[in-house]
This record gives C-alpha cells, structure tokens and sequence, in this order.
C-alpha cells in the first residue's frame, strides 16, 4: 500500500509565533512545511534556513501561499486584524486553518470567519493551546474525579506589564486597528480557560475597564464577571500595564474542594488537613518556547487524518469570543450584557 501523503503546511506571518509552530510541524511525521509567507523576505530566508526547510516556497503575498496547491493546511500567524481575511481565504480555497489567537477581533470578523468555515467543510482550530497544559490537564482530572465538588465560583487571570520591554510584536500589538484590545490580544487565554473549568455556557457578562497607564490604545486593565447557566459565577482578570511580570492564575471553587494556582483543599481525600501543593509545568512564563504547541499542533493533523472535530474548533472559539465582545461592549456601556450575542 502507497505511503499516505504528508500533509502540506504553508505559515503566514514569520514572527515569534511561528518559529515554535515550524518546530511542531517539522516533528510531526505526518506533515512537511512546504510554504511561508511573509511581508518580509529576510524573515522568511532565515526561517527557511534555521529549519532546514529546503523544499519550502517563499511568498510576499499570503494569498499565493493559500493558492498553492502543495498547501493542505494554512498555519495563520499573522497580526491579528489580518486573521479573518487570510481564514476566510484559506477556507474558501478548502484549506484547513490554525489560526493563531485571536479569531478575530470584533464580532463582525468572527461571524464572517465561522461562516467561511462552516460553508466549507474544512478542519479549524483555534490557538488557545493551554488545552495541551499539564497544568491545565491535571486541574480537569481533578474536577472531572469529583477533587471539587460542584464549582459555584471560578477566576483566572492574566496579568503581563511591561510588554514594549519583551515583545517583538508590542508596537503593533499596542494598536486599536492591529492588536485589537486587550482580551483579543493576550486576555483570551484567560477567558478560554475559565471556560475549560466551568463546564456551563456563559449567559452575561459585566465588566470594566481602564487605560491607567496610556501605553497602549485600548484599556489594557478589563475585569470581567461572567454569569454561567448554571449559577456559577465567574471573574477574568486581564492587567497588561504597570510593573508586573507574566502571572497566569486560576481559583475554583466547590463544595468539596478549592484550588489555588498549584495547590488544592479537598475533602474528597480524607484526612487532608491543609493545602497541599502538586508539583506540575505551570503557565507561568510568556515565553512561546514553553507553550504546548506540540499536543496542539498534533492535535489538529489526528483531527485532519481521523476525520474527526478539533477540541478547539471554530465553534468551541466562537464562544470564547463572545464573552470578549460583550465583555468590551460592557465596558463601553455600563450594563451587564446577555449572551450569546445576536
Ligand atoms: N497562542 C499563543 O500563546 C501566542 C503567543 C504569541 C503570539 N500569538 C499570536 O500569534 C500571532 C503572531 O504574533 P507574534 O508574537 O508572532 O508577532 P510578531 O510580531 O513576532 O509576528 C507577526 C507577523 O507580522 C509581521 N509584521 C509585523 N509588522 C508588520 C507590518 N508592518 N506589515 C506586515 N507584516 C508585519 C511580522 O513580520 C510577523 O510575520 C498574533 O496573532 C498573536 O496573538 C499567540
């Protein structure tokens, strides 16, 4: 029997992101990297030698890459105002997406992005890759094996000041028109994990937020309460102004247990009589190096091959997304606002 063929890779965008994402792919047995695109040809050379990827083709112009017929899959690693054209591009052309974090950066995006998706049948997942946490992973085996008893009360934060100092990517990031705002830009991973814990739809959601510091054009301080079908109450802190180093938390609480960060209180143990603390990889660096893109990555080309729905596809983001918007139309607005959003 003939050796299934590889699937073909083709990244947009050669920055931070994408140099990780080319190490996944490149070890993944199924896959070669056949195409990169970027506005900037010296970025896409030395990806194309650090990576040894002497069969891959250069565009300056991403829909080429999409057109290319080598290309099965469309790794989206751009800025983020360019994620839905390039998503929509690559669907319509029947190519399956990874598309970097976030989906989109206003409901409008989102909405044309899910429906390019939907039309065409293709593959989708979105890059909220600490579903591939071992942290992350531990805490949902713990609540899945009863450590908590019913959650009524969920927080996740995530704090990152200092940006211009670390990120290549701060002066755009830092743009109403590219980065969005401050769940598009960073916050959405918070918002994505909340939702991994609380097994409940978000139905409102109040918010506010502040420019304390005016380094950046949106509110990098937005605080989010999240109201779930089930009563639970849920809170997403997102600070990313002022002197503070990369901090991702997350608290639940249950009736029978709680968890702060790495340490949990259960009575589901008997005879537990303090915190104890469960050494584990935790969230706690910016750093993309230390992300799980590799579970992530080998996720989506399982999903490709088995015929089978990403854990983080399109409609699972949409969710997410929407807790965003109405998240920022709170801000804007003053009152609470029910989901999901019309
Ligand atoms: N999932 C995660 O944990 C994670 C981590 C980092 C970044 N990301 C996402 O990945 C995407 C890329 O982020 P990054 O950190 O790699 O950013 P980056 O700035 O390093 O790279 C972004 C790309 O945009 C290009 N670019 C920059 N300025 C440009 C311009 N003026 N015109 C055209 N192209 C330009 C860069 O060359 C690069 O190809 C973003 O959407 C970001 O949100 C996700």
């Amino acid at each position: 029997m003939a050796a299934a063929k590889r699937l073909g890779i083709g990244v947009i965008g050669i920055g931070w992101v994408a140099r990780e994402h080319i190490k996944a792919w490149k070890n993944n047995p199924h896959c070669a990297v056949v195409a990169l695109a970027s506005h900037s040809v010296a970025n896409a050379t030395s990806a194309k030698e650090t990576h040894g990827l002497s069969d891959a083709r250069l565009y300056t112009d991403w829909a080429e890459l999409i057109r290319d017929p080598r290309v099965d899959v469309v790794d989206i690693c751009s800025m983020n105002h360019l994620h839905v054209p390039q998503g929509v591009a690559a669907a319509e052309a029947g190519k399956h997406v990874l598309i970097e974090k976030p989906a989109a950066n206003d409901l409008a995006g989102l909405r044309q992005l899910e429906r390019a998706i939907d039309a065409s049948g293709v593959k989708s997942l979105v890059g909220f890759e600490l579903h591939w946490s071992p942290y992350f992973e531990s805490i949902r085996s713990m609540r899945d094996n009863g450590f908590f008893g019913s959650i009524f009360y969920a927080e996740c934060d995530y704090f990152s000041g200092n940006q211009d100092k670390w990120y290549q990517g701060y002066h755009w990031v830092k743009t109403r028109e590219k980065g969005g705002g401050a769940l598009p830009a960073a916050g959405c991973h918070a918002v994505d994990a909340i939702r991994q814990f609380v097994q409940s739809e978000a139905v409102e959601v109040f918010a506010y937020s502040g420019n304390f510091t005016r380094v950046m054009e949106w509110d990098p301080t937005i605080v989010t309460l999240i109201r779930f079908a089930d009563g639970t109450i849920g809170k997403v802190g997102c600070i990313l102004e002022g002197n503070v180093t990369y901090q991702f938390n997350v608290r639940l609480h249950g009736s029978k247990g709680t968890l702060v960060n790495d340490r949990f209180l259960t009575s589901f143990i008997p005879g537990q009589t303090g915190w104890a603390q469960f050494p584990t990889i935790l969230p706690d660096t910016p750093e993309v190096s230390h992300h799980p893109f590799q579970a992530e990555l080998d996720h989506l080309v399982d999903c490709i091959r088995e015929d089978r729905t990403p854990t983080v596809d399109i409609k699972d983001a949409v969710k997410t997304h929407e807790i965003m918007f109405a998240a920022e139309q709170s801000a804007r607005e003053g009152r609470p606002v029910k989901l999901p959003l019309s």
